[in-house]
């Protein structure tokens, strides 16, 4: 496992690393959540990424009390949990970065996590709302109390993110380190020119999601959904065209022979080639069950195999020219 620091913050990440959305306290329980940490954590992974809405704050007391049998040195992991949706349908608490929820949030993961910090705290989705000076602050104050150590965000537009890195310098603040966004073979976007001037020039870092394109760039849906899947969890239909879209299995199908050559597994190949962007600071993988785990965190090895034309072969399936942005 390889580590990449954090943007230009002092702090590394394992270039994997290893989140609750979706499985922790809906596929996974404690027991099953202990074992998949357990296996990235033997593997090299030292992040584990989780949000106070995941499972309704269900995933945090999941990893909570997994973080409590498994007894790991406070300085050999990281830890991160988001606000933004909130837990309750209070008229200051949904979909909101005010001063009070943000506080309120940070108090309730601590205590769901059985934690006296988190290492990262992250914007969940931008707050259209609430000045942006007003989120910055809190996030700062939150650093200040020891409560977390960094704090980024997520999904924001590139003008947000430079936004409230000017607002922390002109006030001398915390300033944001890095955003989460989505980012796989399918879903290029956040990675267009726009952001690339963020993370160039604001040394911001990248921390990626979904990065199978929640399992469709693992094959499993080539036949239909399967039972076990994902896309077959109650609640989970808005995936169902995702998963089963003509054109999307058809590029998959086609990385098949790549794969193949390179002997590794889809999961291996889509995860490795989010592991190619030197943007990139760390590659955020989801599991339902521990095998994948096992499987998905060989990606490290299948990386340097990805030559420039391996790549270029790969861009030509998913439509992309050379030299062309992919937004
Ligand atoms: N900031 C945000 O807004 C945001 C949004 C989404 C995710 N995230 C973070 O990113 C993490 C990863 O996202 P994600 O879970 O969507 O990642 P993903 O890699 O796109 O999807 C993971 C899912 O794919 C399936 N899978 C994984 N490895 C597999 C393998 N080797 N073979 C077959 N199926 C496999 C599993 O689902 P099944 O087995 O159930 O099919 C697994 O739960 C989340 O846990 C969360 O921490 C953040």
């Amino acid at each position: 496992m390889e580590y990449r620091h954090l943007g230009k913050t002092g702090i590394r990440v394992s270039e994997l690393s290893f989140g609750s959305w979706v499985t922790f306290h809906n596929q996974a329980d404690v027991k099953a959540a202990v074992d998949m940490m357990s296996a990235a954590y033997e593997a090299g992974v030292n992040f584990f990424d989780n949000a106070e809405v995941y499972a309704g704050g269900k995933s945090e007391e999941v990893m909570g009390e997994a973080f409590k049998q498994l007894v790991w040195r406070r300085g050999s992991y990281l830890v991160s949990t988001k606000f933004y949706w909130g837990l309750y349908d209070g008229v200051n608490e949904r979909n909101t970065l005010n001063r009070k929820r943000l506080i309120e949030g940070i108090n309730g993961s601590l205590k769901r996590l059985q934690l006296d910090y988190v290492d990262l705290i992250y914007c969940h989705r931008p707050d259209k709302t609430t000045p942006i000076e007003e989120t910055v602050w809190a996030m700062h104050n939150i650093i200040e109390w020891g409560k977390a150590f960094y704090w980024g965000t997520s999904e924001w537009d590139a003008a947000e993110i430079v936004s409230a890195i000017e607002i922390a310098e002109r006030h001398h603040l915390h300033k944001p380190v890095t955003e989460q966004p989505i980012y796989n073979l399918f879903e290029r976007q956040r990675f267009s020119r726009a952001y690339e001037r963020v993370y160039k020039e604001y040394g911001y870092g990248a921390t990626t999601f979904s990065p199978l394109a929640s399992g469709l760039l693992s094959g499993k849906y080539s036949q239909g959904i399967p039972e076990n899947s994902r896309a077959a969890l109650k609640g989970y239909d808005w995936l169902h065209d995702h998963v089963t879209d003509k054109e999307k299995l058809t590029k998959v199908q086609e990385l098949e022979p790549i794969a193949k050559e390179l002997d590794c597994t889809l999961s291996q190949l889509g995860l490795a080639w989010c592991l190619k962007n030197p943007f990139v600071s760390t590659v955020i993988t989801g599991a339902s069950r521990v095998e994948q785990v096992y499987e998905n965190m060989k990606a490290s090895e299948v990386a340097p195999k990805l030559t420039p034309e391996i790549l270029e072969r790969i861009d030509k399936i998913f439509g992309v020219k050379k030299e062309e942005d992919e937004d």
